[in-house]
């Protein structure tokens, strides 16, 4: 009886691996992938297919220009993403899974350090009270205040 119990498990566990393996393997071939929310505007900054295959390179290569060549072009931005791929439940990109860029992420098992450092909110269209400077949480950067403390 407890052989037969071992293999149940065994066999059990095979099983759920499998089921747990095969869905990254088809997000990073770009097939059944979660449910996503359409970003804002008409278009993204890109047709559809090259941002599915390719906006890791860009960001890091958007990033690289900012950071050490001091070139600022706001095509590839990652301030832009998040203004167009927040989701209209959390306000955020990265705050559930079901959020636009966690949704393929948390499917495919790519973990992100940006929001470490870049927040997964759109800065406020109106910041501060009425009259009064803007609030700091408007800098994209403090991702402590703007993603929340539970980050
Ligand atoms: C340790 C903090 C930190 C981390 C982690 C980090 N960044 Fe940044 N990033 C910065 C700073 C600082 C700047 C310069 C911001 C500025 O000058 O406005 C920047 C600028 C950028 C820019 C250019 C500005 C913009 O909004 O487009 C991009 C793109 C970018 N980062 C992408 C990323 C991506 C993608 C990741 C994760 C893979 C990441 N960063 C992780 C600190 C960080
Ligand atoms: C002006 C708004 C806007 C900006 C800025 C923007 N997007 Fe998009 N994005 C969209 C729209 C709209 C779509 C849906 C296009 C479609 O239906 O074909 C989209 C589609 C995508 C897709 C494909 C989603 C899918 O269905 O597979 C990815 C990935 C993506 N965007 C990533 C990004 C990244 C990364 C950035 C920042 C570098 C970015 N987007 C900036 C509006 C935007
Ligand atoms: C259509 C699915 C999909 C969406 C939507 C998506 N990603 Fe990705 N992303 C991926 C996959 C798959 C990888 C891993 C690619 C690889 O490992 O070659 C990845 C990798 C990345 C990487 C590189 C990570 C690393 O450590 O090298 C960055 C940066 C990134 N994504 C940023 C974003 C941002 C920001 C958003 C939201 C604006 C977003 N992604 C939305 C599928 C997606």
């Amino acid at each position: 009886m407890a052989r037969l119990g071992h293999w149940l498990r065994l066999a059990v566990f095979l099983g759920m691996a499998a089921v747990l393996a095969t869905p990254s393997q088809e997000a990073a071939a770009g097939v059944n992938l979660p449910k996503l929310e359409k970003g804002k505007g008409d278009a993204c900054v890109e047709d559809t297919e090259t941002m599915r295959r390719h906006h890791m390179s860009m960001l890091k290569h958007q990033r690289d220009k900012t950071m050490r060549h001091g070139i600022r072009t706001t095509k590839h931005s990652l301030k832009g993403c998040v203004e167009c791929h927040a989701g209209s439940k959390t306000g955020s990109v990265a705050s559930t899974k079901e959020d636009f860029c966690m949704a393929c992420h948390a499917y495919a098992g790519v973990k992100l350090d940006c929001w470490d450092c870049h927040a997964t909110k759109p800065a406020p269209k109106t910041p501060g009270p009425v009259g009064k400077a803007p609030r700091p949480d408007a800098s994209p950067l403090l991702a402590a205040t703007v993603n929340g403390a539970s980050q």
